[in-house]
Formats: C-alpha cells, sequence, structure tokens
C-alpha cells in the first residue's frame, strides 16, 4: 500500500463522517456548544473551584432542554435524561470539568481570562461535548436514562470518588467518557479494551540517621548515602522484578539533605511517583519500593521511614464496554477511526474508581487537524479543533443508546 491516492480517500472519507457527526446537530446547537465551550475555556477554574464553571454548565443544560440538574461533588453537576423504556440500564456520561495553573499563551479571541489558569487538557471540551451527547439524547432518548456527569477536581485525582460518594452512580449499569488527544486526528477514536492509564501513587521516605563531623563519618550512620543507594537500586524493580512486558515506572523527582558541605545530616528525604497500568503492577511496585527502601536502609544502619500515598488505580477499560463503544465510534466514524495507542498512557485518570466498580469505557478522542500545531495537553498552546465537539458529542450519545439495548 502506498501512494497519495489511498491516503488522500481515507482522509475524505474521515472528513466526511466527521462532516455527519456534525450535521447530527442543527446550526443553533452547534454554535451553542461552541459559545459553551468558549465561555469555559475563558473563565477556566483550578479544582474543586469550579463554581463558576458548574453556573455556566447548569444553564447550557437547562437551554439544552434538560431540566433535572443537580450539584454534586460539591462543584460538580449530574443532569437526568429521561429513558423510553422503564427499568431499561442506566448509563452515564462523564465529562470532567477543571482546568490547570498554566498561564494560557494561544492568543485565541476567547483565550483564559484568568491569570495563570487555563483548559490546557481539554476539560473545556469533555465538558461540552457531554452537554452536546445531552441535546442528542433529549431530542431521541436512549432506552434507558441517561445520567450526565459533570465532574470536578478530575488533576487532582479527587472528583470521581466524590461523584460516586454522592450517589450519583447508583444504579448505572455503565459509564463512558472521553479525552482529547492531539496525536489523533479528527474523526479517530481509541476505544479499547484493558489498560488506558496508570496509577499514579507517590511515596516519601525519609532516611534518619545520625549526624556528625563531615570528616569523620566513622563516628556517623550516612542517610545521604543510602538515599543515594536507593535512588539507584529502585529502579531495579522495573529492570528485574517487572514482568518486561508490562508497563512501569518508579521516578524519584525529590532529594533532599543537608545544609553544609561539611556536615553528615540526621536525615535526607526523597519523594517519587509510581505507575502502573494493571492492579498486580501497581501492588508489586508499591511493596517493592517499601521493602528496597527498608533494606538499604538497613544495609546502611540507617532507618527508613516510608510512607506511600494513594493515586488514582490503573484504568482499566472492561470489555463489554470498550465493545459498546467500539460499536458506537464505529456505526459514526468507520472502523477505520478505530486507532489503538502505540504505547501504554502513563499518565493518570480518576474515570478509574468508576471501571472499578462498573462496565466502564473511557476513549480518546482526535482533536488533530492537518495545518494545526501539534502541541500537547498541559502546554501553554494546546489548542484542540472544534470539530471534535461533535465527534466526541455523537459518540457518547451512541454510547449511551447502544448499552442501554439497542440503538
Ligand atoms: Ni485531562
Amino acid at each position: 500500500m502506498s501512494g497519495a491516492a489511498p491516503s488522500a480517500t481515507v482522509a475524505a472519507a474521515r472528513e466526511a463522517r466527521v462532516a455527519a457527526c456534525l450535521d447530527r446537530f442543527t446550526a443553533a446547537e452547534r454554535e451553542a456548544v461552541v459559545t459553551l465551550r468558549r465561555t469555559l475555556h475563558a473563565a477556566p477554574e483550578l479544582s474543586w473551584q469550579e463554581s463558576g464553571t458548574q453556573a455556566t454548565l447548569r444553564a447550557a443544560l437547562q437551554a439544552a432542554g434538560i431540566p433535572d440538574v443537580r450539584a454534586i461533588a460539591r462543584t460538580g453537576l449530574v443532569a437526568t435524561i429521561p429513558g423510553r423504556v422503564p427499568g431499561a440500564p442506566v448509563i452515564a456520561l462523564r465529562g470532567d470539568i477543571d482546568a490547570l495553573p498554566i498561564h494560557e499563551e494561544t492568543g485565541l479571541p476567547f483565550a483564559s481570562r484568568h491569570d495563570g489558569v487555563m483548559h490546557a487538557c481539554g476539560h473545556d471540551m469533555h465538558a461540552s461535548w457531554t452537554v452536546a451527547a445531552g441535546l442528542l439524547l433529549a431530542r431521541a432518548p436512549a432506552a434507558g436514562d441517561v445520567r450526565l456527569i459533570l465532574q470536578p477536581a478530575e488533576e487532582v485525582g479527587q472528583g470521581a470518588s466524590e461523584v460516586l460518594a454522592s450517589g450519583a452512580l447508583d444504579g448505572v449499569a455503565a459509564i463512558f467518557g472521553g479525552h482529547v488527544d492531539w496525536r489523533f486526528r479528527v474523526g479517530e477514536v481509541v476505544a479499547t479494551s484493558g489498560p488506558l492509564a496508570a496509577s499514579t501513587d507517590e511515596f516519601t521516605i525519609v532516611f534518619h540517621g545520625t549526624g556528625g563531623h563531615g570528616a569523620r563519618p566513622q563516628d556517623t550512620r550516612d542517610p545521604v548515602v543510602a538515599l543515594a543507594a536507593f535512588v539507584m537500586e529502585v529502579q531495579t524493580l522495573v529492570s528485574r522484578r517487572l514482568d518486561p512486558g508490562l508497563p512501569g515506572v518508579v521516578s524519584v523527582g525529590v532529594v533532599e539533605a543537608g545544609a553544609a558541605a561539611n556536615v553528615i545530616p540526621e536525615r535526607a528525604r526523597c519523594a517519587g511517583t509510581i505507575r502502573a497500568t494493571v492492579p498486580a503492577a501497581r501492588t508489586l511496585l508499591r511493596e517493592g519500593v517499601r521493602a528496597l527502601a527498608e533494606s538499604v536502609a538497613a544495609t546502611h544502619r540507617v532507618r527508613a521511614e516510608v510512607t506511600l500515598h494513594d493515586g488514582t488505580p490503573p484504568l482499566v477499560n472492561t470489555p463489554r464496554a470498550a465493545a459498546w463503544a467500539q460499536q458506537a465510534a464505529g456505526a459514526l466514524l468507520g472502523d477505520e477511526a478505530l486507532r489503538v495507542l502505540a504505547t501504554a498512557n502513563m499518565g493518570g485518570e480518576d474515570f478509574a474508581y468508576y471501571t472499578e466498580r462498573m462496565d466502564g469505557c473511557f476513549m480518546r478522542i482526535g482533536t488533530w487537524r492537518e495545518g494545526r500545531e501539534r502541541s500537547g495537553v498541559h502546554t501553554p498552546r494546546f489548542d484542540p479543533d472544534e470539530a471534535a465537539l461533535f465527534v466526541g458529542g455523537a459518540v457518547l450519545a451512541e454510547c449511551a443508546r447502544i448499552a442501554s439495548g439497542g440503538s
């Protein structure tokens, strides 16, 4: 296979499918969705501070003809769209809504008006395409009720647990969501079964020794040497202990000890992150960090105080929900639009808490188009193509229809 003709044909077919997604919406609806996204984009709010975002989204949902909107999880919302068939499975669609502490440099007319805060992870897109899905479902309901979950505080990995605690997902059979992805074109979707994002645990280790004069190490128990040994040794967890077929990362990001060149300090501290894509690897690495810190400390006659901070679990899409999402995306965009991640995503995503409890599929939704700058999420110039709003909205609505029984 080579030459420009086939790829030009593929591109034309993809653009036609994207146009068909846009055509599912009326001109007025398209304008409302774009306006919503730009309104959110111009007024980004950090995790747990999304009260303005919550008000904007509440108004947008009500304007969309979805009156049943309730506040949940402090700054979040759940909106319910009644289904056609009593007792049919209830489906949830989730969009996260918080922004990042990044100063925007896109120069867009609707760029952030909040200094140092930016929707650099596309959560303005996620919130808006969730509302867009609501527009389609309000007009043509699924078999079962659909709950739109507008979730706060994803960036700090806390919002999903509070949504679960609120009871907003009680009785839900399956949940779907997606993330913008500039590595894929508009009209391409990743909806794979299995691992999609990594766990995000962190550790802090304090090596307690006995300080003294740098000239007389024999009178001390040097925590700096123990820390240095640990930093080197800890890499063997991934290279020697973990199955080479499983992705994993242990990175030390903080190293801190001492204040004078000729003083051996009492303490040395390091902190780092542990990433894994399946629960067994997560457990192995967490336990490995603890055991290694303690054994290195013993070797160097110091004491290790190990603290593990729980992050989000690995996000593992369930086979049933992934099959529904593939069916939905394939029906709208063609099977050639279904892509896979080239390598494991070691980033975290708190949607993971949902798929621990129920069927769920988290998708990656392409936002790049020919001619656009390739600037990734969490950068000051991230600028996704807005056509992805309608691809995301149409795919999510279709997921809800298929998962709640028939189309
Ligand atoms: Ni994100």
